[in-house]
Protein backbone atom coordinates (compact mmCIF):
# COMPACT_ATOMS: atom_id res chain seq x y z
CA UNK A 1 0.00 0.00 0.00
CA UNK A 2 1.47 3.56 -0.67
CA UNK A 3 1.45 6.19 2.11
CA UNK A 4 4.14 8.61 0.88
CA UNK A 5 2.95 11.70 -0.11
CA UNK A 6 3.66 12.44 -3.84
CA UNK A 7 6.09 14.83 -4.82
CA UNK A 8 5.84 16.49 -8.14
CA UNK A 9 8.72 17.67 -10.58
CA UNK A 10 8.30 21.05 -12.14
CA UNK A 11 6.93 19.79 -15.43
CA UNK A 12 7.31 21.82 -18.55
CA UNK A 13 4.61 24.23 -19.47
CA UNK A 14 2.93 22.24 -22.31
CA UNK A 15 2.62 19.48 -19.74
CA UNK A 16 0.32 21.70 -17.33
CA UNK A 17 -1.11 22.50 -19.96
CA UNK A 18 -1.92 18.92 -21.55
CA UNK A 19 -2.65 17.90 -18.23
CA UNK A 20 -4.98 20.65 -17.47
CA UNK A 21 -6.83 20.34 -20.49
CA UNK A 22 -7.15 16.57 -19.99
CA UNK A 23 -8.50 16.58 -16.79
CA UNK A 24 -11.11 19.12 -17.66
CA UNK A 25 -12.12 16.89 -20.92
CA UNK A 26 -12.02 13.88 -19.21
CA UNK A 27 -14.46 15.15 -16.84
CA UNK A 28 -16.80 16.35 -19.13
CA UNK A 29 -16.32 12.10 -21.19
CA UNK A 30 -17.19 10.60 -17.17
CA UNK A 31 -20.56 12.26 -16.89
CA UNK A 32 -21.36 10.58 -20.03
CA UNK A 33 -18.91 7.29 -19.77
CA UNK A 34 -19.77 6.73 -16.21
CA UNK A 35 -18.70 3.27 -15.29
CA UNK A 36 -18.39 1.21 -18.58
CA UNK A 37 -16.06 0.61 -21.04
CA UNK A 38 -14.92 2.48 -24.10
CA UNK A 39 -12.83 1.23 -26.68
CA UNK A 40 -12.68 3.02 -29.78
CA UNK A 41 -14.35 6.66 -30.73
CA UNK A 42 -16.62 6.64 -33.77
CA UNK A 43 -17.68 10.00 -34.51
CA UNK A 44 -16.52 11.80 -31.51
CA UNK A 45 -18.34 9.53 -29.47
CA UNK A 46 -16.79 6.41 -27.77
CA UNK A 47 -17.92 3.00 -28.45
CA UNK A 48 -18.70 1.09 -25.28
CA UNK A 49 -17.81 -2.76 -25.03
CA UNK A 50 -19.08 -5.31 -22.96
CA UNK A 51 -17.02 -5.58 -19.70
CA UNK A 52 -14.93 -9.05 -20.82
CA UNK A 53 -13.02 -7.31 -24.13
CA UNK A 54 -9.54 -6.83 -23.42
CA UNK A 55 -9.66 -2.90 -23.40
CA UNK A 56 -11.73 -2.90 -19.78
CA UNK A 57 -9.31 -2.12 -17.77
CA UNK A 58 -8.10 1.54 -19.78
CA UNK A 59 -10.76 3.66 -19.11
CA UNK A 60 -10.68 2.88 -14.95
CA UNK A 61 -7.13 3.23 -15.32
CA UNK A 62 -6.86 6.54 -16.54
CA UNK A 63 -9.42 7.97 -14.11
CA UNK A 64 -6.91 6.39 -11.51
CA UNK A 65 -4.09 8.21 -12.72
CA UNK A 66 -6.30 11.64 -12.99
CA UNK A 67 -7.63 10.92 -9.44
CA UNK A 68 -4.20 10.41 -7.74
CA UNK A 69 -2.44 13.67 -10.21
CA UNK A 70 -4.80 15.94 -9.20
CA UNK A 71 -5.50 14.77 -5.20
CA UNK A 72 -9.02 16.19 -5.71
CA UNK A 73 -11.36 14.37 -3.45
CA UNK A 74 -14.62 16.21 -5.02
CA UNK A 75 -14.21 14.67 -8.49
CA UNK A 76 -15.52 11.64 -9.55
CA UNK A 77 -12.89 9.82 -10.93
CA UNK A 78 -12.12 7.43 -7.87
CA UNK A 79 -15.75 6.54 -7.37
CA UNK A 80 -16.21 5.44 -11.25
CA UNK A 81 -13.06 3.50 -11.32
CA UNK A 82 -14.11 1.53 -8.21
CA UNK A 83 -17.39 0.90 -10.34
CA UNK A 84 -15.56 -0.56 -13.05
CA UNK A 85 -13.49 -2.67 -10.94
CA UNK A 86 -16.52 -4.17 -9.18
CA UNK A 87 -18.11 -4.82 -12.89
CA UNK A 88 -15.62 -6.90 -13.73
CA UNK A 89 -15.85 -9.48 -11.09
CA UNK A 90 -18.61 -10.92 -13.56
CA UNK A 91 -15.75 -11.15 -16.01
CA UNK A 92 -13.10 -12.54 -13.30
CA UNK A 93 -16.03 -14.78 -11.90
CA UNK A 94 -17.66 -16.03 -14.98
CA UNK A 95 -14.21 -17.81 -16.44
CA UNK A 96 -15.56 -18.25 -19.97
CA UNK A 97 -14.57 -15.03 -21.29
CA UNK A 98 -11.04 -14.55 -19.42
CA UNK A 99 -7.94 -15.25 -21.42
CA UNK A 100 -4.15 -13.90 -21.75
CA UNK A 101 -5.33 -10.21 -21.61
CA UNK A 102 -6.41 -10.81 -17.95
CA UNK A 103 -2.97 -8.35 -16.85
CA UNK A 104 -4.69 -5.57 -18.51
CA UNK A 105 -7.30 -5.61 -17.06
CA UNK A 106 -6.73 -5.89 -13.32
CA UNK A 107 -3.81 -4.65 -13.38
CA UNK A 108 -5.72 -1.21 -14.06
CA UNK A 109 -8.04 -2.23 -11.81
CA UNK A 110 -7.47 -4.02 -8.60
CA UNK A 111 -3.21 -4.12 -8.70
CA UNK A 112 -3.87 0.03 -9.05
CA UNK A 113 -6.43 0.49 -6.72
CA UNK A 114 -4.56 -2.30 -4.37
CA UNK A 115 -1.75 0.30 -4.44
CA UNK A 116 -3.73 3.50 -3.91
CA UNK A 117 -5.53 2.25 -1.20
CA UNK A 118 -4.71 -1.25 0.16
CA UNK A 119 -8.23 -3.15 0.24
CA UNK A 120 -8.24 -6.54 0.23
CA UNK A 121 -10.75 -6.92 -1.91
CA UNK A 122 -8.80 -5.41 -4.41
CA UNK A 123 -5.55 -7.65 -3.84
CA UNK A 124 -7.60 -10.55 -3.94
CA UNK A 125 -9.23 -9.79 -7.62
CA UNK A 126 -5.45 -9.48 -8.68
CA UNK A 127 -4.16 -12.76 -7.10
CA UNK A 128 -7.05 -14.61 -8.56
CA UNK A 129 -6.31 -12.93 -11.73
CA UNK A 130 -2.70 -13.69 -11.36
CA UNK A 131 -3.10 -17.18 -10.72
CA UNK A 132 -5.15 -17.56 -13.71
CA UNK A 133 -2.93 -16.11 -16.32
CA UNK A 134 0.11 -18.47 -14.76
CA UNK A 135 -2.30 -21.39 -15.59
CA UNK A 136 -2.30 -20.47 -19.29
CA UNK A 137 1.60 -21.12 -19.20
CA UNK A 138 2.51 -23.88 -21.64
CA UNK A 139 5.67 -25.77 -20.20
CA UNK A 140 7.01 -27.34 -23.01
CA UNK A 141 7.22 -23.83 -25.37
CA UNK A 142 7.78 -21.98 -22.27
CA UNK A 143 5.06 -19.02 -23.36
CA UNK A 144 1.98 -17.68 -21.94
CA UNK A 145 -0.98 -19.01 -24.19
CA UNK A 146 -2.88 -16.27 -25.84
CA UNK A 147 -6.60 -16.40 -26.37
CA UNK A 148 -9.13 -19.98 -26.60
CA UNK A 149 -10.78 -21.18 -29.70
CA UNK A 150 -12.81 -18.51 -31.52
CA UNK A 151 -15.12 -20.80 -33.11
CA UNK A 152 -15.78 -24.86 -32.76
CA UNK A 153 -12.72 -27.01 -33.41
CA UNK A 154 -10.61 -24.23 -33.57
CA UNK A 155 -7.47 -24.55 -32.01
CA UNK A 156 -5.06 -21.61 -31.42
CA UNK A 157 -3.37 -23.73 -27.97
CA UNK A 158 0.37 -22.94 -29.89
CA UNK A 159 -0.59 -18.95 -29.90
CA UNK A 160 1.88 -16.61 -28.30
CA UNK A 161 1.70 -12.59 -28.17
CA UNK A 162 3.68 -10.23 -28.40
CA UNK A 163 0.67 -8.28 -26.39
CA UNK A 164 1.49 -10.54 -23.43
CA UNK A 165 5.07 -8.82 -22.33
CA UNK A 166 2.16 -6.20 -21.00
CA UNK A 167 0.50 -8.59 -19.06
CA UNK A 168 3.05 -10.36 -17.16
CA UNK A 169 4.02 -7.75 -14.78
CA UNK A 170 0.64 -9.11 -12.91
CA UNK A 171 2.60 -12.28 -12.11
CA UNK A 172 5.75 -9.86 -10.91
CA UNK A 173 3.50 -8.42 -8.77
CA UNK A 174 2.06 -11.49 -7.38
CA UNK A 175 5.40 -12.75 -6.58
CA UNK A 176 5.98 -8.98 -4.56
CA UNK A 177 2.62 -9.51 -3.08
CA UNK A 178 3.00 -13.08 -1.88
CA UNK A 179 6.72 -13.62 -1.65
CA UNK A 180 5.84 -16.92 -3.81
CA UNK A 181 8.44 -16.97 -6.16
CA UNK A 182 6.85 -19.51 -8.95
CA UNK A 183 4.57 -16.02 -10.29
CA UNK A 184 7.76 -14.71 -11.46
CA UNK A 185 9.46 -17.80 -12.38
CA UNK A 186 6.76 -17.86 -15.33
CA UNK A 187 7.09 -14.09 -16.03
CA UNK A 188 10.49 -14.69 -17.07
CA UNK A 189 9.99 -18.09 -18.89
CA UNK A 190 7.54 -15.89 -20.76
CA UNK A 191 10.07 -13.07 -21.36
CA UNK A 192 12.65 -15.23 -22.04
CA UNK A 193 10.67 -16.40 -24.91
CA UNK A 194 9.77 -13.19 -26.68
CA UNK A 195 13.98 -12.51 -26.73
CA UNK A 196 14.37 -15.69 -27.91
CA UNK A 197 11.48 -15.91 -30.97
CA UNK A 198 9.96 -12.62 -30.80
CA UNK A 199 12.40 -10.35 -30.96
CA UNK A 200 14.69 -10.07 -34.39
CA UNK A 201 18.39 -9.65 -34.56
CA UNK A 202 17.58 -5.62 -35.87
CA UNK A 203 15.05 -5.01 -32.81
CA UNK A 204 12.02 -5.53 -34.68
CA UNK A 205 9.25 -8.13 -33.33
CA UNK A 206 6.90 -10.48 -34.62
CA UNK A 207 2.85 -10.17 -33.15
CA UNK A 208 2.44 -13.95 -33.43
CA UNK A 209 4.39 -16.87 -32.88
CA UNK A 210 2.50 -20.38 -32.97
CA UNK A 211 4.08 -23.13 -31.14
CA UNK A 212 3.34 -26.52 -31.63
CA UNK A 213 1.74 -27.15 -28.14
CA UNK A 214 2.18 -30.66 -27.40
CA UNK A 215 6.30 -30.24 -28.12
CA UNK A 216 6.69 -26.84 -27.68
CA UNK A 217 8.70 -26.47 -31.17
CA UNK A 218 8.69 -23.33 -32.96
CA UNK A 219 5.52 -23.98 -35.51
CA UNK A 220 4.69 -20.32 -37.61
CA UNK A 221 4.84 -16.87 -37.53
CA UNK A 222 1.82 -15.41 -38.21
CA UNK A 223 1.39 -11.48 -39.27
CA UNK A 224 -1.65 -10.79 -36.80
CA UNK A 225 -2.70 -7.38 -36.02
CA UNK A 226 0.97 -6.56 -38.48
CA UNK A 227 1.23 -6.41 -41.93
CA UNK A 228 2.97 -9.74 -42.22
CA UNK A 229 4.57 -11.99 -40.65
CA UNK A 230 8.01 -10.44 -41.94
CA UNK A 231 6.47 -7.01 -40.86
CA UNK A 232 6.84 -4.53 -37.82
CA UNK A 233 3.62 -3.57 -36.55
CA UNK A 234 4.25 -0.48 -34.67
CA UNK A 235 1.94 -1.44 -31.53
CA UNK A 236 3.64 -4.62 -31.45
CA UNK A 237 6.78 -3.30 -31.23
CA UNK A 238 5.33 -0.55 -28.37
CA UNK A 239 4.18 -3.56 -26.59
CA UNK A 240 7.80 -4.86 -26.50
CA UNK A 241 9.64 -1.72 -25.64
CA UNK A 242 7.49 -1.23 -22.69
CA UNK A 243 7.03 -4.89 -21.92
CA UNK A 244 10.90 -5.60 -22.15
CA UNK A 245 11.49 -2.60 -20.12
CA UNK A 246 9.15 -3.00 -16.94
CA UNK A 247 10.74 -7.00 -17.18
CA UNK A 248 14.41 -5.42 -16.75
CA UNK A 249 13.03 -3.09 -14.02
CA UNK A 250 11.21 -6.35 -12.15
CA UNK A 251 14.33 -8.55 -12.90
CA UNK A 252 17.73 -6.62 -12.89
CA UNK A 253 18.72 -8.56 -16.16
CA UNK A 254 21.13 -6.98 -17.84
CA UNK A 255 19.80 -9.21 -21.35
CA UNK A 256 16.84 -7.63 -20.94
CA UNK A 257 17.43 -4.05 -20.37
CA UNK A 258 20.02 -4.42 -23.48
CA UNK A 259 17.06 -6.40 -25.93
CA UNK A 260 14.83 -3.14 -24.38
CA UNK A 261 16.99 -0.32 -25.46
CA UNK A 262 17.27 -2.90 -29.13
CA UNK A 263 13.81 -2.51 -29.86
CA UNK A 264 13.65 0.72 -28.25
CA UNK A 265 16.45 2.17 -31.47
CA UNK A 266 14.57 0.35 -33.71
CA UNK A 267 11.12 2.05 -32.65
CA UNK A 268 12.66 5.33 -32.95
CA UNK A 269 14.74 5.21 -35.94
CA UNK A 270 11.28 4.36 -38.17
CA UNK A 271 9.64 7.20 -36.58
CA UNK A 272 8.49 9.95 -39.21
CA UNK A 273 9.08 13.57 -38.71
CA UNK A 274 6.35 14.38 -36.68
CA UNK A 275 7.25 11.30 -34.22
CA UNK A 276 4.02 9.51 -34.25
CA UNK A 277 4.57 5.86 -36.10
CA UNK A 278 2.66 4.51 -38.79
CA UNK A 279 0.27 1.76 -38.22
CA UNK A 280 3.20 -0.97 -39.20
CA UNK A 281 6.88 0.04 -39.86
CA UNK A 282 6.80 -2.19 -43.06
CA UNK A 283 3.48 -1.72 -44.63
CA UNK A 284 3.58 -0.67 -48.06
CA UNK A 285 3.77 3.15 -48.42
CA UNK A 286 0.63 3.93 -49.71
CA UNK A 287 -0.79 2.98 -46.60
CA UNK A 288 1.89 4.39 -43.85
CA UNK A 289 -0.11 7.98 -43.81
CA UNK A 290 -2.16 5.51 -41.20
CA UNK A 291 -0.99 6.52 -38.19
CA UNK A 292 -0.94 4.35 -34.56
CA UNK A 293 -0.71 6.98 -31.98
CA UNK A 294 -1.83 4.66 -29.47
CA UNK A 295 1.67 2.73 -30.09
CA UNK A 296 3.61 6.47 -29.87
CA UNK A 297 2.01 6.86 -26.31
CA UNK A 298 2.76 2.87 -25.25
CA UNK A 299 6.27 3.26 -26.69
CA UNK A 300 6.77 6.71 -25.07
CA UNK A 301 6.15 5.36 -21.42
CA UNK A 302 8.24 2.95 -22.32
CA UNK A 303 10.92 5.11 -22.91
CA UNK A 304 10.38 7.55 -19.72
CA UNK A 305 10.81 4.20 -17.71
CA UNK A 306 14.02 2.83 -19.54
CA UNK A 307 15.59 6.52 -18.75
CA UNK A 308 15.20 5.45 -15.19
CA UNK A 309 17.14 1.94 -15.41
CA UNK A 310 20.13 3.26 -17.65
CA UNK A 311 23.43 4.72 -16.65
CA UNK A 312 22.64 9.17 -16.69
CA UNK A 313 24.92 9.63 -19.27
CA UNK A 314 22.45 7.42 -21.45
CA UNK A 315 19.26 8.90 -19.74
CA UNK A 316 18.84 11.94 -21.16
CA UNK A 317 18.31 10.26 -24.97
CA UNK A 318 15.23 8.14 -23.76
CA UNK A 319 13.98 10.87 -21.34
CA UNK A 320 13.83 13.44 -24.57
CA UNK A 321 12.51 11.00 -26.97
CA UNK A 322 9.94 9.80 -24.72
CA UNK A 323 8.86 13.66 -24.09
CA UNK A 324 9.37 14.49 -28.06
CA UNK A 325 6.81 11.53 -28.64
CA UNK A 326 4.07 12.58 -25.89
CA UNK A 327 4.42 16.43 -27.05
CA UNK A 328 4.05 15.90 -30.59
CA UNK A 329 0.85 14.14 -29.88
CA UNK A 330 -0.71 16.83 -27.37
CA UNK A 331 0.32 19.03 -29.96
CA UNK A 332 -0.15 17.50 -33.16
CA UNK A 333 -3.02 14.89 -32.06
CA UNK A 334 -4.68 16.57 -29.86
CA UNK A 335 -8.00 16.95 -29.50
CA UNK A 336 -8.35 19.06 -26.93
CA UNK A 337 -10.71 22.14 -28.98
CA UNK A 338 -13.11 19.57 -30.56
CA UNK A 339 -16.04 17.82 -30.25
CA UNK A 340 -14.29 14.78 -29.52
CA UNK A 341 -14.35 12.22 -26.43
CA UNK A 342 -11.19 10.84 -27.28
CA UNK A 343 -8.04 12.61 -25.76
CA UNK A 344 -6.04 11.75 -28.99
CA UNK A 345 -6.54 11.10 -32.56
CA UNK A 346 -5.51 8.65 -35.50
CA UNK A 347 -4.97 5.53 -33.69
CA UNK A 348 -5.48 1.87 -35.96
CA UNK A 349 -6.77 -0.88 -33.90
CA UNK A 350 -6.42 -3.32 -36.48
CA UNK A 351 -5.95 -2.65 -40.11
CA UNK A 352 -5.26 -6.32 -41.53
CA UNK A 353 -9.46 -6.19 -40.51
CA UNK A 354 -9.77 -2.97 -41.34
CA UNK A 355 -11.06 -1.87 -38.04
CA UNK A 356 -11.12 0.70 -36.00
CA UNK A 357 -9.04 2.61 -38.29
CA UNK A 358 -7.55 6.69 -37.85
CA UNK A 359 -9.72 6.96 -34.43
CA UNK A 360 -8.79 7.88 -30.86
CA UNK A 361 -8.46 4.50 -28.99
CA UNK A 362 -8.56 4.17 -25.05
CA UNK A 363 -5.45 3.21 -24.65
CA UNK A 364 -3.89 5.55 -26.51
CA UNK A 365 -5.58 8.06 -24.40
CA UNK A 366 -4.61 5.76 -20.96
CA UNK A 367 -0.71 5.84 -21.92
CA UNK A 368 -1.09 9.59 -23.27
CA UNK A 369 -2.76 10.41 -19.58
CA UNK A 370 0.11 7.32 -17.99
CA UNK A 371 2.95 9.49 -20.05
CA UNK A 372 2.06 12.83 -18.87
CA UNK A 373 1.82 11.51 -15.44
CA UNK A 374 5.45 10.14 -15.48
CA UNK A 375 6.72 13.99 -16.70
CA UNK A 376 5.05 15.72 -13.78
CA UNK A 377 6.59 12.70 -11.70
CA UNK A 378 5.22 11.35 -8.07
CA UNK A 379 2.80 9.21 -9.66
CA UNK A 380 1.79 5.59 -8.67
CA UNK A 381 2.37 3.13 -11.96
CA UNK A 382 0.57 0.29 -11.85
CA UNK A 383 2.66 -2.16 -14.25
CA UNK A 384 5.56 -1.26 -11.96
N1 LIG B 1 -4.39 -7.19 -29.20
C1 LIG B 1 -4.10 -5.99 -28.53
C2 LIG B 1 -3.83 -4.87 -29.44
O1 LIG B 1 -4.67 -4.56 -30.26
O2 LIG B 1 -2.79 -4.30 -29.34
Amino acid sequence: MKTTAVSRLEAAPWVKDAWEQTVKKVLRTSARIGAEFPHASQGGTYVLEAPHWWTAGFWPGLLWLLHEGQGDANLPFREIAEECELKLDEVLDGYDRLDHDIGFMWILTSVMNYKLNGGEESRRRALKAANYLMGRFNLKGNFIRAWNPWSEGEDNSGWAIIDCAMNVPLLQWATRETGDPRYSHVAEAHIGTVLKHFVRTDGSVRHIVRFDSQSGEVAEFIGGQGYGPESAWSRGTAWAVYGLTLAAKHTGRKDLLDAAKQVSHFFLSQLPEDSVPAWDFRAPEETKRLRDSSAGACAACGLLLLAELVPPAEASGYRSAGERILKSLYENYGSFGEEEEGLILHGTSHYPERKNMDVPLIYGDYFFVEGLARLRGGVTIPWE
